[in-house]
């Protein structure tokens, strides 16, 4: 798993269609309406909303197609047994925001992070990063610009520092030790790390090095596929800090599953609720009460 994103090797050929992609200037927009019937907005103001679901008005204060990093749209999946994992998933991920991700197991969460670095191949024209459909681009440098951590980390042989040193190494450029050190600092490692084997470390400093890893490919986008659920609570708030600096000082965008509501309330900005393949909530972490859908009251009830 972590070498098909890491080796970014061959995916089997996209089944896409050539289509060319929209500009964003032009891309249609009305799609709030299409979300799901179940959809709703509660706790938004109304620029965030539609931020989020594409919906400009025309009025001039919309927030404009350059700080959205991610548009879906109708992203959906079938699986060869006929069985609708995501049922036209449509939402807008703006620029250099940290986004839940919440729903109960089997909604179809982890398929939707899988969709936007093409560990999963979306459907043509569903898919877009700054305005350029997913499936025209490169898939190697798609997964270095969206980097992705997973609950577990693997590691590969050899230590730490060579872990890190990894991604750049596949194009050819070596990082000096200077630049390891940088990284490690970034992911809150210290020093002594830098020769230490994989296995000598606990799983909350592995994620950080897999974090550190990642990040040796300066991606814009990190995907985070419930990364602290198998940590303890001060290996997740390291987790958490680092990835609120990252937000902070680098503007990174990020997509958090979690199923840890405290957890989305303390650093995402905004969460969506993924309930049977369908996003049936988007809202505010801190007004998660004001959700409509029965499913997004019972994790905050559950949560307490
Ligand atoms: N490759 C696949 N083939 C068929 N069904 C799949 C595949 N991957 C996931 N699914 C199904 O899709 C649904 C959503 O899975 P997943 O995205 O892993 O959910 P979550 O991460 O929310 O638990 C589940 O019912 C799962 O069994
Ligand atoms: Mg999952």
């Amino acid at each position: 798993m972590m070498q098909e994103v890491e080796l970014g090797q061959a995916l089997p050929p996209p089944y896409k269609n050539h289509h060319a992609s929209l500009p964003s200037s032009t891309h249609p927009v009305p799609y709030s309406t299409q979300i799901t019937p179940m959809g709703s907005y509660s706790g938004l103001d109304e620029a965030e909303e539609r931020l989020l679901t594409g919906d400009g008005n025309g009025n001039g204060n919309e927030i404009s197609s350059s700080d959205v990093k991610f548009e879906i749209r109708d992203l959906t999946r079938i699986s060869d047994k006929s069985v609708l994992i995501l049922n036209k998933l449509n939402i807008d991920i703006p620029k250099g925001v940290i986004m839940g991700v919440i729903g109960p197991s089997g909604s179809g969460k982890s398929t939707f992070l899988r969709a936007l670095n093409r560990l999963w191949e979306p459907p043509s024209q569903s898919v877009f990063l700054d305005g350029k459909d997913i499936t025209d681009l490169d898939v190697l440098s798609l997964r270095r610009r969206v980097g992705m951590l997973f609950q577990l980390p693997a590691l590969f042989e050899g230590t730490v520092a060579d872990n890190v040193r990894y991604g750049p190494q596949l194009r050819g450029k070596k990082l000096a030790d200077n630049e390891v050190y940088k990284l490690l600092t970034l992911a809150d490692l210290d020093s002594t790390f830098f020769s230490k084997s994989g296995s000598e470390l606990s799983v909350g400093q592995a994620q950080r090095v897999a974090l550190a890893r990642t990040l040796a490919n300066e991606p814009e986008v990190l995907l985070l596929d419930e990364p602290t659920s198998a940590l303890d609570p001060i290996s997740t708030q390291n987790i958490e800090d680092v990835l609120v600096k990252l937000k902070k000082e680098k503007g990174m965008t990020m997509v958090m599953v979690s199923h840890s509501i405290k957890q989305i309330q303390r650093i995402a900005d905004v969460v969506c609720l993924l309930v049977g393949g369908e996003i049936v909530e988007i809202l505010k972490p801190d007004r998660l009460s004001e959700a409509k859908h029965p499913m997004a009251l019972k994790f905050l009830e559950l949560s307490n």
